[in-house]
């Protein structure tokens, strides 16, 4: 038996219909933005793996200093004891938020980051006895799949038969242009109630719905609003954290900075699993007291495991030096001249941008992740050696930083092809 054979026996994959997907791909080594598998086929990685890898596959730096690490200290419990690299790492990213962020927790991954801010909001206004227990939260978001963070992502197909055991949660819509007084009008309304405990947002880039895009103007007024109405605002940047958007981080595109962030992705270069959550002064104060009763009772095992914390060291210093800032800006700028490029291709709807993130919505049917198009479109780039993850009709790429400006071309190239191929099946159809 293969891999593939082997794996099919035994393992159960993610987001994968295990009666009707096809064999894994077994991936047997990764180099900067290339993938290669069993059979010596290069795959170049547009989606960074689920975008995580920031700097590129295996990167040398990172890889050595996880290695020093392992040598020196594997893991250690974090309640009682501390350790240099959660520390430095802690130091590091205080250094990159806003200075109103005071406190760095950590966990596992992006939905643990985003369970640890909603139980920080909700507990402080129980601490405080104060009762605050609504969350605001984006319909069409999504913030993970544990069940606080399914309950403040949209309710879908993901969520269905979960539905009833999630909490109940004020969605707003999302203030796409032309939607800003629609979406200010709601969270005014809300608003009106006594018991907002936060709001919870995908700044910028609403990642799983499609890479659905809003501009700073009206996140700015929404976080205005929450704050005079004292609410806490919690800035999921587990996607567009560490200069996805351009920026470090979507809200340093921002007057008002939130109040709670949550990280996770490219924390470690893609590496390491870890999450971080990280809160004001004021909020890690509520927690303050005499009374045992007060304490955040939250950690999980691997908490600041010390070669994740390394690697998340490590992919800061690579991130703060000047090439990956260079390459951030020339990978924006290449994107910028294919939207020009293709926005006037018959087949597409639509061209988005931020940053590095670009999303092609293709005029076909209804945007769906079960539609036949997303596999259809999926199997067409991977055949081409590109891996592609579209999201219902809309494809995106969100690329390592290392990728070459030849490799872009080519994932660009890929998806030309791909609207060619709907242009004719839609002309064929009617
Ligand atoms: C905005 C956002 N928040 C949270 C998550 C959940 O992260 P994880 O998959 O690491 O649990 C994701 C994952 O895609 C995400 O895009």
């Amino acid at each position: 038996m293969n891999l593939a054979q082997r794996d099919s026996q035994i393992i159960w994959h993610p987001y994968t219909q295990m009666q009707t997907a096809g064999l894994p791909l077994p991936i047997v080594k990764a180099n900067g933005a290339l993938l290669t598998d069993a059979a010596g086929k290069t795959y170049i990685d547009a989606v960074s793996s689920w975008w995580v890898t920031l700097h590129g596959h295996c990167h040398p730096y990172i890889r050595e200093r996880i290695k020093q690490q392992l040598a020196q200290l594997d893991h250690v419990i974090f309640a009682g004891f501390t350790h240099e690299p959660a520390v430095t790492l802690a130091e590091n990213l205080l250094r990159l938020l806003p200075p109103n962020q005071q406190r760095i927790f950590y966990s596992d991954n992006g939905s643990t980051a985003v369970e640890v801010a909603l139980k920080m909001a909700f507990q402080y206004w129980d601490n405080l006895k104060i009762p605050k227990n609504k969350i605001i939260a984006f319909r069409e978001s999504y913030h993970g799949d544990t069940f606080g963070a399914m309950s403040v992502s949209s309710r879908s197909a993901f969520t269905r038969p979960f539905n009833q055991y999630l909490f109940e949660v004020l969605f707003i819509d999302v203030p796409v242009a032309g939607k800003e007084a629609v979406c200010l009008e709601q969270l005014q309304e809300h608003l009106q109630r006594p018991d907002v405990a936060a709001f919870i947002f995908e700044p910028l880039v609403l990642g799983t719905a499609g890479m659905v895009m809003y501009a700073p103007e009206i996140l700015d007024e929404l976080l205005q609003l929450c704050r005079q109405h004292q609410i806490f605002t919690i800035a999921d940047e587990v996607m567009t954290g560490f200069g996805r958007t351009g920026k470090n981080f979507a809200t340093d595109y921002l007057q008002h900075a939130p109040d709670i962030f949550c990280l996770s992705k490219g924390l470690t270069g893609g590496t390491m699993a870890l999450g971080v959550t990280t809160c004001t002064a004021e909020i890690y104060n509520g927690f303050l007291s005499q009374e045992s009763a007060k304490t955040f009772f939250h950690g999980h095992s691997y908490t600041a495991n010390p070669i994740a914390c390394t690697a998340g060291i490590a992919s800061y210093e690579l991130l703060v030096a000047p090439e990956s800032q260079e390459k951030i800006s020339q990978i924006a700028a290449q994107h910028q001249a294919f939207q020009n490029q293709l926005q006037t291709h018959p087949a597409v709807k639509e061209v988005r941008q931020t940053g590095t993130i670009l999303a092609v919505e293709f005029s076909t049917g209804p945007t769906s992740y079960f539609s036949n198009v997303r596999d259809l479109l999926y199997n067409f780039a991977l055949e081409r050696g590109v891996l592609l993850r579209p999201l219902g009709n809309i494809i995106y790429i969100l690329p390592p930083y290392c990728i070459t400006p030849a490799q872009l071309q080519a994932v660009y190239a890929v998806i030309e092809e791909m609207a060619d191929l709907i242009t004719r099946i839609t002309n064929n159809e009617s």
